[in-house]
């Protein structure tokens, strides 16, 4: 089971560095694998079995790309994970399939954990074009890579305190399992009163957490609630 924190743009290196303290300390860790998404700005070389991932990154070693960051960056810190293809990198800052399959290729080729992102907007659901989006998502993507963890976030539930029904969640997750072996999270206002049932559908590999991932002791509650469940 996997559980994952994405910070998003909150945090500071000061809060991220007592939050990673407190997460520590909390008990049996080991049973699940925990990852944490901090800004950039926070990223450091943390003493701990937590996986410290980045949100994003340039698909390159270095170079001339104003206010980016990429491998070198990340290596200081021995990071080794990262997100691609959240849906505010694809919609706010208006990321190309293009450009998230390249991130993909250079980070698969560096060996990285990719926490690939897809999701469709409400406006696609209305129309029942679900599938298709989706499909479009994933393409130039190795759905065989084995370091590759799949997140379905539907759009419309991100950040609205309105997660996905479970059938809705079921019947995607259903639809992805038969394209890859990998693991696939949920993620969409998932938080301490809904995460043991999104936990509980077939094919649900973990979750990953926006909003309700900010407070640690809230994680941590979350995380007791995945302990607990299936996996
Ligand atoms: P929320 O949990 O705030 O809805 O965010 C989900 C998300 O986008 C995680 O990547």
């Amino acid at each position: 089971m996997i559980i994952a924190a994405n910070f998003k743009m909150n945090h500071t290196r000061k809060t991220t560095k007592e939050y990673i303290k407190k997460l520590k300390k909390f008990k049996d860790l080991d049973s699940l694998k925990i990852y944490v998404f901090p800004p950039s700005t926070a990223l450091d070389r943390f003493d701990t079995t937590i996986n410290i991932g980045a949100q994003n990154a340039y698909p390159a070693v270095s170079g001339s790309f104003t206010g980016e960051i990429g491998l070198e960056q990340l290596n200081e810190f021995n990071i080794k994970t990262i997100i691609i293809g959240h849906s505010e990198r694809r919609h706010i800052l208006n990321e190309t399939q293009e450009f998230i399959t390249k991130k993909f290729n250079f980070f698969k080729e560096n060996n990285f954990t990719i926490f690939y992102c897809i999701g469709e907007t409400s406006k696609i659901r209305e129309s029942k074009n679900t599938f298709e989006y989706l499909n479009e998502q994933l393409i130039g993507v190795d759905l065989n890579y084995e370091n590759l963890i799949l997140a379905y976030e539907p759009v419309w539930a991100i950040g609205t305190g309105k997660s996905a029904k479970k059938e809705d969640i079921e019947e995607v997750l259903e639809f992805l399992s038969k394209k890859t072996s990998n693991p696939i999270l949920y993620g969409g206002s998932v938080n301490p009163s809904n995460i043991k049932e999104i936990l509980s559908i077939k094919n649900c590999s973990g979750a990953l957490i926006g909003s309700a991932s900010l407070n640690v002791e809230k994680f941590c509650e979350m995380i007791n609630i995945a302990k607990e469940s299936r996996c």
